[in-house]
């Protein structure tokens, strides 16, 4: 690809964000959630700018898991809200960028405006030769979206249109909804060091890092530091040498 290509330094071509910390540094900052939340949606506003500038081919972004469902009602209502004002405010400056937004997950879920907000979205900002491709997990969770492979590969394979050798790694990325098949780095902020169903077969080969910085205090040099330490790691696969 033409991107790979011009990211000549090594760095990563396709990398997965958890951004965690949006309600610690709001209650350290003595604010709403939600307002931890909108501080938040600021610095992927920054992440994203810094991925263009690198030709980072993907950047896929955990929004909402299917895990946070069971956050208090208001703050699932302040971030609905969000989503859709940040898609409002910022699809303008995807398109000049050459960004072309992706969403994935259980999107059904957020109801009918987030559904067609994400769709025209998804619609605005397509193109063939994108600069970088936003991927953004929205009620997304890594093991309910293993579970629907298995029942799309089963009823396909039920009704005859796939064999039993049909079945491959290949077959099961493509019926997975999320976007990218390999994952060369994850970061997650806010320190902890989990996953939080986050990419899990994609992730089979990631470096992963973890970043003890609040989401909303990550700056486009701490992403860099990253980038750059991405560029030292010896990725073996398994091989000797
Ligand atoms: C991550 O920040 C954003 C979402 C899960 C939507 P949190 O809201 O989980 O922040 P902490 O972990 O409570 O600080
Ligand atoms: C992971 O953060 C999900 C997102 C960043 C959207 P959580 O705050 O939900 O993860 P846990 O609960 O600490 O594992
Ligand atoms: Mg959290």
């Amino acid at each position: 690809m033409a991107n790979s290509q011009k990211n000549n330094r090594n760095y990563p071509k396709n990398i997965g964000i958890i951004m965690d910390g949006n309600g610690r540094w709001a209650n350290a900052n003595k604010l709403k959630v939600t307002q931890g939340h909108e501080k938040g949606v600021g610095v992927v506003r920054d992440i994203v700018k810094e991925c263009v500038a690198k030709n980072i081919e993907s950047l896929t972004i955990y929004a909402f898991s299917s895990e946070n469902w069971s956050r208090p009602k208001n703050e699932i209502k302040g971030i609905k809200k969000l989503i859709v004002n940040a898609i409002a405010d910022q699809v303008p400056d995807l398109i000049e960028q050459d960004v072309m937004l992706n969403f994935f997950g259980d999107i059904d879920s957020f109801g009918y405006e987030i559904q067609e907000k994400t769709k025209n979205a998804e619609r605005d900002t397509f193109q063939k030769n994108s600069k970088l491709r936003l991927n953004v997990a929205l009620g997304y969770g890594g093991r309910k979206d293993i579970v629907n492979v298995c029942k799309e590969l089963a009823t396909n394979f039920k009704s005859g249109q796939i064999t039993f050798d049909d079945i491959d790694e290949n077959m099961i990325s493509s019926a997975s909804q999320v976007p990218d098949d390999n994952i060369d780095l994850i970061i997650r902020t806010g320190g902890d060091k989990r996953l939080s169903n986050f990419l899990l077969f994609q992730a089979a080969y990631a470096e992963i890092m973890f970043i003890d910085k609040l989401w909303p205090d990550f700056t486009r040099d701490d992403f860099t530091n990253c980038l750059n330490k991405f560029t030292k790691a010896s990725r073996r696969f398994g091989k000797r040498v």
